[in-house]
């Protein structure tokens, strides 16, 4: 893979690295869930569940597009299924061929050539990362006739405005164009709801490192404060930029501008593989 093409998320490395969490997507919580660490990794686990329940029976083959750690790949695989990974991240790339002996993909999956093709295929929170035309375009070819496409990810309402309008894609877009591509949504659900806590639980952590950080540096703000107002002046830019990613932990401006889907699509026609 070109090396230029190689990812390395930092984001998604501090949520497993610090955060210690091996699934990299949001929770679906169930009310008595303890606000907590634990309570989100309990929440990963059954948000998880409720995918691989969604799985059409009779299907073998799976590729686990924007795999992550690994971790659904490799209970899949105890499952009885045939699993491939694919990742453009040089760190799950790593972490994956550690713990799974099946197949990876080392690349982009707008890059794709399958030389195979599955009964389905899954995007766990990954479809957002991949553009919608070359989404449905490499599904395609990726895919057997009649077989699935399973995507649960959060897209965008037409009024979504601000810093959150930033990443998902347009929903009423994605799904115009796995209309024409001969994607046909046979199960459709709203998890919204159920999958904002993770947020909330993500805003407390971070307000809790900064009043730490505000705590530790106290004494030197008192005692050098021109030179404070002089470093907050010149790092301005990085401030603003982590005031706005502070919003984007704000469950209410999510469920405003956002809605966490979980769609099952089933591939129809074979028209559609240029
Ligand atoms: C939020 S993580 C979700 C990881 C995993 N599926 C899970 O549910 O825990 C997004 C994943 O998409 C991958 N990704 C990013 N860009 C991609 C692309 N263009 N094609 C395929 N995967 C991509 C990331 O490397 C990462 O594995």
């Amino acid at each position: 893979m070109a090396e230029k093409k190689a990812k390395n998320d930092r984001s998604l490395r501090f949520y497993n690295e610090v955060l210690g969490l091996e699934r990299l997507h949001y929770g679906l919580w169930n009310p008595e869930d303890e606000f907590s660490i634990t309570g989100v990794k309990k929440a990963q686990k059954r948000y998880e569940q409720h995918l691989i329940d969604q799985i059409p029976a009779g299907s073998k083959s799976i590729l686990d597009v924007g795999c992550g750690t690994g971790i659904m790949s490799r209970n899949l695989i105890d499952m009885g299924y045939d699993v491939e990974g694919l990742s453009p991240d040089i760190n799950q790339k790593e972490i994956f061929t550690q713990q799974n002996r099946t197949r990876f993909h080392f690349c982009r999956f707008e890059d794709f050539e399958p030389d195979n093709q599955y009964d389905c295929v899954i995007m766990s929170e990954s479809a957002q990362y991949i553009p919608v035309n070359m989404l449905f375009r490499v599904a395609g070819k990726a895919i057997k006739e009649n077989k699935y496409l399973l995507v649960c990810d959060y897209f965008l309402s037409n009024s979504a405005s601000g810093p959150l309008a930033k990443s998902g894609h347009n929903l009423d877009q994605f799904m115009a164009e796995a209309g024409k591509r001969g994607f046909k949504i046979i199960y459709d659900e709203d998890i919204t709801d159920k999958v904002v806590r993770t947020l909330d639980l993500g805003k407390n952590i971070a307000d809790r490192i900064l009043l730490a950080i505000n705590i530790g540096t106290e004494k030197i703000r008192q005692k050098y404060a021109f030179l404070t107002r002089f470093i907050l002046w010149m790092f301005r830019k990085k401030i603003n930029s982590v005031q706005e990613d502070m919003r984007l932990l704000d469950s209410e401006e999510f469920k405003k501008n956002k809605i966490y889907k979980l769609m099952l699509f089933q591939l129809n026609a074979v028209d559609n593989r240029g």
